[in-house]
């Protein structure tokens, strides 16, 4: 196992040393978007410095942005494991998707499934919800509601020959929970139907293949990484190719150029690029081994780094909400079950309302989310919705268990006001 160096990782991001009503902020708003290391701050400034250009121009600056460009593309194929022009840029993830699902949606109609589940992020259920206008039907795998995980019987109930798509979350930014996706994607296939995988939760947690998991389409944020805002879509080459895009018609009809409409913000992908570079160095501070090991190789180090370290974290968290009187977590809180969810935690505070307690920890630096985080299925599925939803609390891998005591600690006044 990597151990990850906690105090380099914390130097290189300059955000974490803000105060707050003189306190250090403790920042466990990760699922809405992390912090950035410093290499992605300056490689946005040196893009703009040095790069800054439209493509496919003959001169230097061009040529520059053409290089970063394939260098983030390879950066992000090797995050997720596949082939360069399979790596398409764009805004985020939800303009992706639609882009996608409308592709998709050309060639279905009447007669034609889709599956999402409760569990899903609004990102990966409205984008497949507008294709109903064309007819398609949507239908909706439930969850166990006591621990908050797919229930696969009801996936397999509802995946039919009729089905043409199953698109589902890699884990839950609501509650943690990661869903079995090589059994959703398997599951998918042997309905003949293409599989979708919502990865924006996951990325920063654990390390991704589509290959292995043979998945035909992953999207992921990396500004849910350690990146700056933009949206990363992997699709399998031969629907990327066979699929007709919506776009303009002296664009490219090669790989990735079809699917990556328009100019892209090249700063921020600069970012991107720098973003995997950064994961490449946590794994290569982590373990040791060959020096000169391939990026790949490095953010495979760097995950088992990452997992080791947050899985103590969700420990401690789950220890401590436990022995907070009145407070409940949604999911999965068996403590030899951490593989199975990431350190993200929805729960409530018996008579407070998510909302309160989130400008109270606010106040005392502590940042959390409360609502729905757009898990509209979810939130409705737990009953929560109408009361303020959920509170979220969600560690990534530059948060320390002196933190996590802190939030623990203000809870627990929280509770006894
Ligand atoms: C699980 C999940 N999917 C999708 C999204 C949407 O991503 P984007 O903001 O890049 O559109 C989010 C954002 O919160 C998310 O948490």
């Amino acid at each position: 196992m990597g151990k990850l160096d906690v105090p380099w990782v914390r130097k290189e991001f300059p955000a974490l040393e803000q105060t707050v009503n003189g306190q250090p902020a403790v920042f466990l708003d990760g699922p809405a978007g992390t912090q950035v290391p410093r290499q992605v701050i300056a490689a946005i400034t040196q893009y703009f410095e040095t790069s800054n250009a439209n493509t496919c121009g003959a001169f230097a600056t061009s040529r520059r942005s053409d290089a970063m460009l394939a260098e983030a593309h390879r950066a992000m194929a090797d995050l997720v494991g596949c082939d360069a022009d399979e790596i398409h840029f764009g805004p985020n993830m939800t303009t992706l998707t639609f882009a996608l699902a409308r592709a998709i949606g050309r060639d279905l109609g009447p007669g034609d499934e889709i599956v999402v589940t409760t569990l899903d992020h609004d990102a990966n259920v409205s984008p497949w919800r507008a294709l109903e206008e064309r007819g398609v039907v949507v239908r909706q795998a439930d969850i166990r509601v006591d621990d908050c995980t797919l229930d696969l019987d009801d996936l397999r109930a509802k995946i039919n020959a009729r089905t043409r798509v199953v698109a589902a979350g890699y884990a839950s930014n609501a509650v943690g929970t990661i869903n079995p996706v090589a059994e959703m994607v398997r599951l998918a296939h042997s309905a003949g139907a293409l599989a979708f995988i919502d990865a924006v939760h996951y990325a920063p947690h654990g390390p991704i293949d589509v290959r292995a998991l043979d998945c035909d389409f992953l999207a992921c944020s990396p500004y849910k990484f350690f990146g700056p805002h933009t949206g990363v879509l992997y699709g399998k080459r031969e629907h990327m190719l066979r699929l007709r895009a919506y776009k303009v018609r002296p664009a490219p009809d090669k790989l990735p150029d079809k699917w990556e409409v328009g100019t892209l913000m090249h700063e921020n992908i600069a970012g991107v690029l720098a973003a995997v570079e950064y994961l490449a160095e946590v794994g290569r501070r982590s373990e040791a081994g060959p020096a000169l090991v391939g990026r790949r190789a490095a953010l495979a180090r760097a995950y088992r780094a990452i997992q080791e370290h947050e899985r103590g974290l969700a420990a401690q968290m789950l220890a401590g909400f436990l022995g907070i009187r009145g407070l409940k977590v949604y999911g999965i809180t068996d403590p030899a079950r951490l593989a199975e969810r990431v350190p993200t935690f929805g729960v409530r505070l018996a008579g407070k309302s998510p909302l309160e307690c989130a400008e109270f920890l606010g106040e005392r630096g502590i940042f959390t989310w409360d609502g729905n985080y757009y898990a509209l299925n979810l939130t409705e599925r737990l009953g929560v919705e109408a009361s303020g939803g959920l509170l979220r609390i969600g560690a990534v891998h530059y948060n320390t268990p002196a933190e996590i005591e802190r939030m623990l600690a203000a809870l627990e006044e929280l509770a006894q006001s």
